[in-house]
């Protein structure tokens, strides 16, 4: 599959299998994950696998979401990437890191979704003993999909891009 067509199959999945996921399909895409840029290389990533079902209930607002076989719990370490402008850098190497294994994901026929609004990052960090040096940024189910929802719109490409000035 080449890289367009990989991102044009990704969908965010909202009905998981309950089949497990194989352990080197996981360690694949957490290697996507790793390989991913970030501030001056500072790597404020720390990623937590999730396959209690207990735990899995308790960290997510939606059902859907613990019914995966995994969740996948993305963290980053604030002081690890800059902070420049008010813009603070670490949301977007979380960005480019978690997108890398969602797309790793994509390519292994495993379903994602990204969750940024459906979960208490008090709730999360307490279930899971995340220090306060760390932010909860998002979390994604990671498992089979039972459902193929249909692309989603997109801005059309006049909306999103000008050439040379605004
Ligand atoms: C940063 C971020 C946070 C998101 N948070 C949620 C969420 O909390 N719950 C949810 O169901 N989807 C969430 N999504 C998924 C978006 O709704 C989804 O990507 C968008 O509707 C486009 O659909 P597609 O991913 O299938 O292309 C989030 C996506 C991003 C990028």
């Amino acid at each position: 599959m080449d890289f367009m067509e990989l991102v044009k199959k990704r969908r965010s999945i909202r009905k998981y299998k309950p089949d497990p996921v194989p352990k080197k399909d996981i360690e694949y895409i957490l290697e996507a994950a790793r390989q991913a840029p970030s501030w001056t290389n500072r790597q404020c990533w720390r990623y937590i696998i999730v396959s209690d079902e207990a735990t899995r209930k308790k960290i997510t607002t939606r059902e859907w979401t613990a019914e995966a076989p995994i969740i996948i719990v993305g963290c980053g370490d604030p002081t690890k990437a800059g902070n420049k402008d008010e813009k603070p850098y670490y949301m977007l190497d979380m960005g480019i890191s978690m997108e890398h294994l969602i797309l790793a994901a994509a390519e292994k026929g495993l379903g994602t979704c990204w969750i940024g609004g459906q979960f208490d990052e008090k709730v999360v960090r307490e279930a899971l003993g995340v220090p306060e040096s760390h932010r909860v940024v998002a979390l994604t189910p990671l498992g089979y999909p039972d459902e193929s929802p249909a692309a989603k719109d997109r801005k059309s490409m006049a909306e999103m891009v000008t050439w040379e000035k605004w």
